[in-house]
This record gives C-alpha cells, sequence and structure tokens, in this order.
C-alpha cells in the first residue's frame, strides 16, 4: 500500500472524480497502484477496512451492470455501505433540485456518485451537484466522461505491455450496433486518458461520427505534452492494422448532420428535441456502417500479441463476433474485473482512506 504517513492522502481527500483530466499523470500512477495492492489482497483475501462506516450515494438515472455492482461491492470490500438511489424513487422526480440534493446527500454521507448519461444534461447535473456537495462527487458515467471505465482499461493494458506505455499502438474504433444511441463518453475519455500514457491513438470512425470537437482537440494536446499521438482515420482495417490494442466499440451518431457545435451550444431540453427530430436520419446513416464489426479477419491485421477490449455489455453479432470477443486474444473480463480495484482505489482516495 501507498506510505502516507499513517492517514489518508491530503491531495486525494475529498476531491471530486468527474474526469481523470482533472488530477495529474502522477495521481492517476497513484491511483493505479492502489488499485493493484487492492487487487493483490483481494486475492489474497486480506480485509482493506480503509473506509469504515463511510457512507455513498450511487444515484443511477440510467441502467449498469459493472459500474453499479463494482461501487457497491467495492465500498462494502473497503468497510463501508453504498445506498443505491434511483431517481425515479427520489424526490427528483417532483423536480427537487440538484443543489438541494447535493447539500442533503453530502450531509448525510461520505460521498455521492452518479451515472447520468442523457445528452447535454448529464455531465451539466453532475457538476451542479458537485458544486453544492461537502463530500467527493464520483461521475459514474455522464454525456462527456466515463472515467472509472478509463482508468480500469488503463490498468488492464499495463497488466498486459508494463506501465511504460510509450509507443503502444491503440486503435479505438466505432463498431456498429443498433440498440440506442450510445453515450459517447467511453471513447472519449479513452482518447483523454491514453494519449497522456505516451500512446499512439488511432481514432477510427465512418465519415460523420465525430466524437465532440474540444475533446478532440484537448487530447491533440495532451499528446502533444506528453509525447503521445492522436491519428484520425475512416476505414476500420487501418485503423486495425499493426495494433497493439484494438477496442472497437458503438457510439452514437450524435452529429451526423454535421451539427455538433450548434447542439453542444443549444439548451438541454432543445438539444434533445432536436436530436429526436433527427433520430431517423442517424439510424440511416448508422446502417450503412453494418461492416465495421471486430471479426477474426480484421484481429489478424492488428499484431500477433494485439489484444482485444470492450468496456461491456457488447452487441454481439453487431460490434463483435463471438470467436474474438471469446477468443484468446479477448481481455474484457480481466477489463471488467478491473472496474472493481480501480473504483475501490478512488473511493479509498477521494472519501478518505487510512492507507
Ligand atoms: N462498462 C460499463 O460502464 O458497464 P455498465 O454500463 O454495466 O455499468
Amino acid at each position: 500500500m501507498i506510505n502516507y504517513g499513517g492517514s489518508s492522502d491530503p491531495f486525494f481527500r475529498g476531491r471530486h472524480f468527474i474526469t481523470l483530466d482533472d488530477f495529474t499523470k502522477e495521481e492517476v500512477d497513484v491511483m493505479l497502484d492502489v488499485a493493484r495492492d487492492l487487487k493483490i489482497k483481494f486475492y489474497r483475501g486480506e480485509p482493506t477496512p480503509l473506509l469504515l462506516y463511510k457512507v455513498l450515494f450511487l444515484i443511477f438515472f440510467d441502467q449498469s451492470t459493472r459500474t453499479r455492482n463494482s461501487m457497491e461491492a467495492g465500498i462494502a470490500q473497503l468497510g463501508g455501505t453504498g445506498i443505491f438511489l434511483s431517481p425515479d424513487k427520489m424526490q427528483i422526480a417532483h423536480g427537487e433540485s440538484a443543489r438541494d440534493t447535493a447539500i442533503i446527500l453530502s450531509r448525510f454521507g461520505d460521498g455521492i456518485g452518479i451515472r447520468h448519461c442523457t445528452f447535454g444534461v448529464g455531465n451539466r447535473y453532475i457538476r451542479s451537484i458537485a458544486e453544492n456537495s461537502r463530500a467527493p462527487v464520483m461521475n459514474l458515467q455522464d454525456d462527456v466522461y466515463h472515467p472509472f471505465q478509463a482508468l480500469a482499461d488503463l490498468m488492464t493494458i499495463q497488466e498486459r505491455f508494463g506501465k511504460d506505455l510509450r509507443g503502444l499502438k491503440v486503435t479505438i474504433s466505432w463498431a456498429y450496433a443498433k440498440s440506442h444511441l450510445k453515450p459517447l463518453s467511453v471513447p472519449q475519455s479513452q482518447i483523454l486518458l491514453f494519449t497522456r500514457f505516451g500512446m499512439e491513438v488511432t481514432l477510427a470512425y465512418p465519415e460523420k461520427f465525430d466524437l465532440m470537437p474540444d475533446i478532440v482537440e484537448k487530447a491533440k494536446k495532451n499528446a502533444e505534452e506528453h509525447g503521445g499521438k492522436l491519428n484520425i482515420v475512416h476505414d476500420m482495417d487501418e485503423g486495425f492494422k499493426d495494433a497493439d490494442v484494438v477496442i472497437p466499440k458503438n457510439w452514437g451518431g450524435f452529429f451526423v448532420l454535421g451539427n455538433a457545435e450548434e447542439l453542444l451550444s443549444m439548451d438541454p431540453a432543445e438539444a434533445m428535441n432536436v436530436l429526436k427530430e433527427n433520430e431517423k436520419l442517424i439510424w440511416e446513416e448508422t446502417e450503412k456502417h453494418k461492416d465495421w464489426i471486430a471479426d477474426e479477419r480484421r484481429m489478424s491485421l492488428a499484431k500477433k500479441h494485439a489484444i482485444y477490449m470492450h468496456a461491456l455489455p457488447a452487441d454481439r453479432g453487431r460490434e463483435v463476433v463471438d470467436s474474438v470477443i471469446d477468443g484468446p486474444q479477448s481481455v474484457v473480463f480481466d477489463e471488467a474485473e478491473n472496474r472493481i480495484h480501480t473504483a475501490k482505489a478512488v473511493m479509498a482516495l477521494l472519501m478518505g482512506g487510512r492507507m
């Protein structure tokens, strides 16, 4: 365990976890060191009561398997309690403000986690909770960021390729799916984080399926500052070629009408209306790219030792074929498992665990 002289690290305690961009690379390294230590202790069966009697509120506006359970099981394994809250059973449903909700919950407990992925709304809501909370607020995925996922992904890549990831070729690719307009937050958090570790990131997606322009600019800046790269290509094969890591996953075509700047500057309700009106066109554009699937031929374009990753849940048969996701190059279950070790590390550091 990291030695902070018997008390929790003052540089983490009480801070909000909305995006990993708010933490230095060295601080992200500490999170990963703590996560690795907690993983070893979990396997040894050693108790880790770093957050005894602490209470974490978990508000989920959207569905979740990994995030909810990694937080709930994680806080229990640290000696605290997680309280699952569904907004439709809270006074939020009757219009109670983010400010009042934040003040009350942060007086009752020691942390607040929120998932809110609604386009144009989620990140603003979480920031509003954070501004009014006296306890740390953790982003469990919003419309812009999914920091817990990116951290677990980084841990998984380091387990396979070592801590020094400079020059590692990582491809984050769009893949076809048709279940719902999936948030942009996973690829966005990945490009922001991986470029800071000197990786050569290729972002592959069909024309028009852009991510948020300011996030892509920030990722390019991160790459410049940390010796990484961010290349954008519009061909899945080209993306897979010679990659060490491939991460093909669907995201919604929020900007297929070329209206990114306009949508992002709109009032949330107005943006939702525009998206609803254009949903048919978005799906028509999505249907043109059914061939964006991770299959064995594409995996053979990557390096022999390449690993396949996916945040899950995967849209099997559309994003990926079974033989790839269940095959020898897939690390998706290690990646999912690392969600709990990284979640515990972040909770322990932010909520004042004794190290
Ligand atoms: N990857 C991820 O966040 O999974 P859940 O949606 O199940 O939480």
